[in-house]
């Protein structure tokens, strides 16, 4: 199976690109990939990039940013960056990387618990996290040539811990394994539709 995974050099990519490696083919885009660059916040780009891989077998989406700040003082222009970014970048990666996909293949896309489970300062990331995981419910209903559509939706992992732990008080950190064992069921198994949670 070839496995495009983007964000794969990223706290969470960098594992899932060495659970999968070595068993499937693995490309890695972003948007300091050198051999494929790719910025999702940009459909031209998005296009680009299939043009230069051509057909894959799964799509994996670790990427895509949003503003975390508190609600006061978030913008409306620190609302575009989720927006454009995480939620527009992700949508369009389905609606364009489905013409890429071999028959049967699958897109995963990332989100995350502050759509279920919101802190502080999440008002912007919180709102694009669940609208993605309404996006990937719709859209399963209309996917052709079997193809799937699913997002995994993590608690905080341990390798963000240190980073992200005050924003979590009390949060139990998820292992890297079980952040990879998600995508992989996403990829291999055949959820179609699904929000994986993967919350402690
Ligand atoms: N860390 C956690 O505990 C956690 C928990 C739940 C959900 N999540 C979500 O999971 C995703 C990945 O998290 P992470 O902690 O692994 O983040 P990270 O360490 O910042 O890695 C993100 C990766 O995505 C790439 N990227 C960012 N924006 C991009 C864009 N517009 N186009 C293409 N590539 C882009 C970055 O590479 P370049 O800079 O080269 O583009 C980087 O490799 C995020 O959406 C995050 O919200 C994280």
């Amino acid at each position: 199976m070839n496995i495009l995974i983007i964000g794969g050099r990223g706290t969470i990519g960098k594992k899932v690109v060495k659970h999968f490696d070595g068993i499937h083919e693995v490309i890695i885009a972003s948007r300091t990939e050198v051999g494929m660059p790719v910025d999702i916040s940009d459909s031209a780009s998005i296009k680009a990039m299939f043009e230069q891989i051509g057909q894959v077998d799964a799509i994996v989406c670790i990427a895509g940013e949003a503003k975390w700040a508190a609600f006061n003082s978030l913008s409306e222009a620190d609302y575009y960056i989720g927006l454009r970014s995480k939620l527009m970048g992700q949508v369009n990666l389905v609606r364009i990387g489905q013409h890429y996909l071999s028959e049967k293949g699958s897109i995963t896309l990332s989100t995350g618990i502050l759509a279920d489970d919101p802190v502080l300062k999440t008002a912007s990331a919180a709102m694009v996290n669940g609208a993605i995981h309404s996006f990937v419910q719709a859209v399963a209903l209309e996917m052709d040539r079997g193809i799937r559509v699913n997002v995994v939706s993590l608690g905080l992992v341990e390798d963000a811990y240190e980073k992200y732990k005050s924003y979590f008080p009390g949060h139990i950190p998820i292992t890297m394994k079980q952040a990879c064992m998600a995508y992989e069921r996403s990829v291999m198994g055949t959820d179609n539709g699904k929000i994986i949670r993967i919350y402690k």
